[in-house]
C-alpha cells in the first residue's frame, strides 16, 4: 500500500538547524523509514535563495521518501495542510537588546505563525517550537491558535534531556541506552532543572550510580546541562545545530511513535497544573507518549531540593508569560 505523504513545515529552513534537519527528515528520521514526506520550507525573503539551494541538494540526494518541496515566505502557504510544524526560525538576541525587545520581536513572528497554523493546518497538526525563547514562543503561537487543541503546541527540551543522558553516561561509563527516566523541568534556559532522582542507570538508581555525590550533582552535572547551550556558543562561535536538529527529530519521533516501556522523555507542554506548575504555562515535564498523544507522568515524589529548582525555573516562565501578556502578545 502506498502511504499518503505527511506534510512537514519547517520555519527558518535556511538556517543552521534547518540545514542539519532537512536531510534527516527526508530520509525518514522524523516519522519513520516508511513514511513519505512533503517538505514546506518557510523563510523570510532574505532566506529564500539559500532555501532554494538546500532544496536543490535535497533533490540531488534522491531520497525515496521525499515527495515534494515547497519554498515560500508566506506562512499561510507554508502551513497549508501541515501535519507537523517545526518552528525553528526566531529572532536572535543581539547586543543591547533587552528581554522585552526580544519577546516583542519574537511575538511578531510566533503570533502570526500561530494564526496561520490555526487557519491552515491539518486537523491533526503537531507543533514543536525550537526557536528561542522556545517555551514562551510556543505559548505565543498556541494562544494565537484558539481552534487548535492547546496540547498540540510543544517546546523543545529534548536537547537538554539528551545532554543529561550524555552526561550520566559519561560519568558512569554506562551505555546511553541504559540511562532511563531522566527529567528536565521548567524552561529551556539556564534555570532548567535536570532531575536524576527518578532516573536509573543500568538498573540502579542514578544517584547511587554516580556515587551519591551531591557535590558533583550540584556543582557539575546541573550547571553543565543547564549551561551547555552557552558553552557550545562559546566554543563553536555559533549555537548548537546538529544536536538541536537531532533533538527535534527525537522529540517528534517519540511523540508520534511512543516512549519505551519503563521510560519517559522530557517535553515542554501546556501545564494542567501538575506538580504545582500554573495551568496554561508551557513548561518541561516528564512525559510518556503513545498513539501520538502524551501524558505527564504523575505521582513522582519531589524533594525540597528538587522543589526549589523546579519553582525557580517555573517562576522565570511566569515572568516571561506576564511580560508577553503586558506586551499584548497573548
Ligand atoms: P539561524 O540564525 O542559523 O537560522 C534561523 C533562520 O530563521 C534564518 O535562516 C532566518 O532567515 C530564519 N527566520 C527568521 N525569522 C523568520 C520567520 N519569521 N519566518 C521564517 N524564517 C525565519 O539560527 P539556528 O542556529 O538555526 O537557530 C534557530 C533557533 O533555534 C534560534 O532561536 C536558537 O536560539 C534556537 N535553538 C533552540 C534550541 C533548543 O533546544 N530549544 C537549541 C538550539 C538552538
Ligand atoms: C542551546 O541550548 O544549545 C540553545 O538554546 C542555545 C541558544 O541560545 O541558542
Amino acid at each position: 500500500m502506498t502511504r499518503t505523504p505527511v506534510n512537514v513545515t519547517i520555519t527558518g529552513a535556511a538556517g543552521q538547524i534547518g540545514y542539519a534537519l532537512l536531510f534527516r527528515i527526508a530520509s525518514g528520521h522524523l516519522l519513520g523509514a516508511d513514511v513519505p514526506v512533503n517538505l514546506r520550507l518557510l523563510e523570510i525573503p532574505q532566506g529564500l535563495k539559500a532555501a532554494e539551494g538546500t532544496a536543490m541538494e535535497l533533490v540531488d540526494c534522491a531520497f525515496p521518501l521525499l515527495r515534494d518541496i515547497t519554498i515560500t515566505d508566506n506562512p499561510n502557504q507554508a502551513f497549508d495542510g501541515a501535519n507537523v510544524a517545526l518552528l525553528v526560525g526566531a529572532r536572535p538576541r543581539t547586543a543591547g537588546m533587552e528581554r522585552g525587545d526580544l519577546l516583542q520581536a519574537n511575538g511578531g513572528i510566533f503570533g502570526p505563525q500561530g494564526k496561520a497554523i490555526n487557519d491552515n493546518a491539518a486537523d491533526d497538526i503537531k507543533v514543536l517550537v525550537v526557536g528561542n525563547p522556545a517555551n514562551t514562543n510556543a505559548l505565543i503561537a498556541q494562544r494565537n491558535a484558539p481552534d487548535v487543541p492547546a496540547e498540540r503546541f510543544t517546546a523543545m527540551t529534548r536537547l537538554d534531556h539528551n545532554r543529561a543522558v550524555g552526561q550520566l553516561s559519561a560519568k558512569t561509563g554506562a551505555l546511553v541506552s541504559d540511562v532511563k527516566r531522566v527529567t528536565i523541568w521548567g524552561n529551556h534556559s539556564a534555570t532548567q532543572y535536570p532531575d536524576i532522582f527518578h532516573a536509573e542507570v543500568a538498573g540502579k538508581p542514578a544517584f547511587e550510580a554516580v556515587g551519591s555525590d551531591q557535590a558533583w550533582l550540584e556543582n557539575d552535572f546541573i550547571p553543565t546541562v543547564a549551561k551547555r547551550g552557552a558553552a557550545i556558543i562559546e566554543a563553536r562561535g555559533a549555537s548548537s545545530a546538529a544536536s538541536a536538529a537531532n533533538a527535534a527529530l527525537d522529540h517528534v519521533y517519540t511523540w508520534v511513535n511512543g516512549t519505551a516501556e519503563g521510560d519517559w522523555t522530557s517535553m515542554g507542554v501546556v501545564s494542567d497544573g501538575s506538580y504545582g506548575v500554573p495551568a496554561g504555562l508551557i513548561s518541561s515535564f516528564p512525559v510518556t507518549t503513545k498513539d501520538g498523544k502524551f501524558e505527564i507522568v504523575q505521582g513522582l515524589e519531589i524533594s525540597d531540593f528538587s522543589r526549589a529548582r523546579i519553582d525557580a525555573s517555573v517562576n522565570e516562565l511566569v515572568e516571561e508569560r506576564d511580560a508577553v501578556q503586558e506586551l499584548g502578545l497573548i
